[in-house]
């Protein structure tokens, strides 16, 4: 056994030339498939998790059999450079060509040094900071063996019953498109990326989930999505291309149905529109086990789904077992050509070939790294500032915040001393007992100068359903609801101030987690108007992977900041917030609606025949709207107060006649007695088209940094580029005749201005 494992070895050896790099790409991978059988070609584009994978002893053997048979070309969601490295072996050592597996995993918001969720990131605004912490994401990823990561997401998401919304930039497709094409920059290094190599310290990207995964009917996820060309090319599509010119490396299809027939087998969606119009020439990998689910989906078995989803210009099969097991068959029915099935093999060796992996397999795997570059202070650093920054004031009556560090202060909620929550969904690499909770970071600031009181005060939810379906969350210790409660009400009546630590737990958004009731779960609801209702000043810490329902709250609470999940340094973050050494500054991506039943509501809707006018104050009737809720949202997307104010003045423009461009500019000074950021946004509308266009549609925004009473002139550009749109021949063009821009501090608040094109 011993002697075939060695010779098997030099032969993978004698096989692969040593520095395979120094050929041509095209020319390597062609010299590379010519020796390669039917069955290795089709391990290549088979993509399986190894997460079961343990170093030393016996290595799960199917895993091990088929990376060796080269059944196997790429694993996922493994952690940690010895193990990768022992599958790595597999390969390079044991298998006939030697050919080194790709090795992916979910790195959504950050490795081991935890960002906030990707919806908080962008309530940040901050286009800079997204990739910085992008940067840093490579850098620990890379450092810990992993070279592709599935991120990432831009589905948009309107309706925020769906838990993914989470993952997502939140409604706008351009805020979304800046963001995604930031965190592929920043993942990718295209400092470095000279469309050849990548670097040692960069990974390739993964857009997901191509397409429209983000519009599922009634937020409920894997549901069907049913949408115009129109829609999809002027809405959801953007941000997937922004993508593509970014230089992303892979695309990962969506669950969903596009047009009646599931992505991962939808030619027109991959072969026309993201390889022929948006000329993506990298390889595009299926979401797991989707070929498999096009069954499900109504349409044939896994042999015929699998010839479709090659055919449609899907290369990698994620899980479903259908190109690994049913091709070859395919091939000699004549159902599939070998050119059909060399393209997506080129594709993914391409793909290795780009991450330098031919010319050393273990360029990842340098356990040297870790200790100096994953978890260091420098990126707890910027996750403490980036944490900051997408915190959302949402309410601050009579000033209470920032608190002083003096007297007494009561912490109370399920989330104040637990760490596991604060990283949010889809932190698979984080190692959370290493993070401060709430109640740490509060009592490290406090330290020498003020009181910190700290009770539990109840449980997540009271509602046995609720708790049931939740009880795969990471858990926060159950306790007596009435005790609890009595000692949150005691440390509330001795304290000056109450601060609540409230809202939801991390996996109740995120895949698989959505919620048709998008209030306080009840028990801490109960707790928190107990809490109102002493007449104390209390403060809501909102912890949220979406939009949540707060009319209550946006009523009698008298300050409300929504933190998202913000990662491991969330609780010195909240510290420096709450104390004032630092001002809030993010501004939501997202709507927040009075009711569920308003779903989907988002800044950036259609006209309706029927249109009430903003902020109506009754039922109309025969027009738009509802008996019982009016159409206004609690708080609109681009909304968030600081510690400052501002003041706008009018949009000015350069000139009211658009040729070939023109620019907006606007005042905004810091009228308040503190410096601070500022999210300063612009929008247009056309009120006259060919189609119906939104109201308004986010243009340009920028973040300004004020000094007290400073005054900044913040100035966009428009150009014909900037009004374009698809109509119904999706026609990429603009109108002739007159235009509104608008600039101000959210969707609402908006100051406008007139120009003709
Ligand atoms: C399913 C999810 O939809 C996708 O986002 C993820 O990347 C894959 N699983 C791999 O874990």
């Amino acid at each position: 056994m011993k002697k075939l494992i060695v010779s098997v070895a030099m032969m993978a050896l004698a096989i692969l030339p040593a520095s395979a790099q120094k050929q041509d790409m095209k020319t390597f991978v062609s010299s590379l498939m010519q020796k390669m059988t039917l069955q290795e070609k089709l391990g290549q584009l088979n993509v399986l998790p190894a997460g079961d994978i343990t170093t030393g002893g016996d290595i799960a053997t199917q895993l091990s059999q088929d990376i060796t048979s080269g059944r196997l070309g790429s694993v996922f969601n493994i952690k940690g450079v010895d193990k990768i490295r022992a599958l790595q072996d597999l390969a390079v050592k044991k298998s006939r060509l030697g050919i080194p597996l790709l090795v992916g995993m979910d790195v959504i918001h950050g490795y081991e040094t935890i960002f906030p969720i990707p919806l908080a990131q962008a309530c940040s605004w901050d286009v800079d900071k997204v990739k910085e912490l992008a940067r840093i994401t490579a850098t620990e990823s890379t450092a810990d063996g992993i070279c592709w990561v599935y991120s990432p997401m831009v589905d948009v998401a309107l309706d925020s019953r769906w838990g993914r919304i989470a993952e997502s930039y939140g409604e706008d497709p351009y805020l979304t498109s800046q963001m995604g094409a930031a965190m592929v920059r920043g993942l990718q290094n295209d400092t470095n990326f000279k469309g050849r190599y990548y670097s040692d310290h960069s990974v390739m990207a993964c857009v997901k989930h191509y397409a429209l995964y983000g519009a599922v009917e009634a937020g409920r996820d894997y549901n069907t999505v049913d949408m115009s060309h129109v829609r999809m090319y002027n809405q959801y599509f953007p941000p997937y291309k922004a993508a593509v010119e970014a230089g992303v490396g892979s695309v990962m299809t969506s669950f969903n149905l596009v047009d009646g027939i599931p992505a991962t087998g939808n030619s027109w969606l991959v072969n026309d529109v993201l390889r022929k119009q948006w000329g993506f020439d990298n390889f595009v990998v299926t979401d797991y086990g989707s070929i498999a689910e096009m069954h499900n989906h109504g349409l044939g078995d896994l042999q015929s789904n699998s010839v479709q989803a090659l055919k449609a210009g899907t290369d990698m099969d994620m899980c479903s077992f259908g190109f690994i097991n049913t091709l070859e068959q395919s091939l000699k029915e004549g159902k599939v050509t070998m050119d059909e099935i060399d393209t997506a093999v080129r594709r993914v060796l391409e793909a290795k070939y780009k991450l330098g992996l031919f010319d050393d397999p273990y360029r990842y795997l340098n356990s040297k790294r870790r200790k100096s570059e994953i978890y260091t202070a420098a990126n707890l650093k910027a996750a403490r500032e980036m944490a900051a920054e997408t915190f959302v004031l949402l309410k601050n009556e009579n000033n209470l915040l920032p608190l002083k560090k003096q007297g007494k202060i009561a912490l109370v909620g399920p989330l104040a001393d637990d760490r596991a929550n604060l990283m949010g969904t889809w932190s698979v690499a984080a190692v959370a007992d290493r993070f401060k909770t709430v109640r740490e970071a509060m009592a490290d600031a406090l330290k020498g100068k003020a009181e910190l009181l700290y009770a539990q005060g109840c449980n997540v939810y009271n509602d046995s359903v609720q708790q049931a379906a939740g009880e795969w969350n990471h858990h926060i210790k159950r306790v007596d609801g009435v005790k609890a409660a009595e000692e949150a009400l005691r440390i509330a009546n001795e304290a000056d101030v109450i601060v609540c630590a409230m809202g939801e737990t991390a996996e109740m958004s995120g895949e698989s987690s959505c919620r048709a009731h998008l209030e306080l779960p009840d028990a801490q609801m109960a707790l928190l108007q107990k809490l109102v209702a002493t007449g104390k000043p209390v403060v809501l810490l909102n912890f949220s992977g979406r939009a949540t329902i707060m009319n209550w709250e946006s009523k009698n609470v008298q300050a409300i900041m929504n933190v998202w999940f913000a990662g491991s340094e969330t609780g010195n973050a909240i510290a420096d917030v709450l104390f004032g050494d630092n001002a809030p500054s993010g501004k939501l991506t997202v709507t927040m609606p009075q009711a569920e039943g308003q779903m989907p509501l988002y800044y950036n809707q259609l006209p309706t025949g029927r249109r009430v006018p903003d902020h109506a104050k009754n039922y109309m009737m025969y027009q738009s709207n509802y008996l019982d809720v009016r159409n206004d949202p609690v708080y609109p997307f681009g909304y968030g107060l600081s510690y400052t104010t501002f003041e706008y003045g009018e949009p000015r423009l350069s000139s009211t006649q658009l040729t070939d461009s023109i620019t907006v500019t606007v005042n905004v000074r810091n009228t308040g007695n503190r410096a601070a950021d500022e999210i300063v946004q612009m929008y247009i509308n056309d009120p006259v088209a060919k189609i119906s266009r939104p109201i308004k549609e986010l243009k340009g925004f920028r973040r300004i940094h004020l000094a007290a009473g400073e005054a900044k002139d913040v100035t966009f550009t428009i150009t014909p580029e900037t009004l374009k749109y698809y109509d119904s021949n999706l026609h990429y063009g603009l109108d002739k005749g007159d235009f509104f821009v608008m600039t101000g501090p959210n969707s609402m608040d908006l100051k406008k201005a007139k120009f003709e094109y």
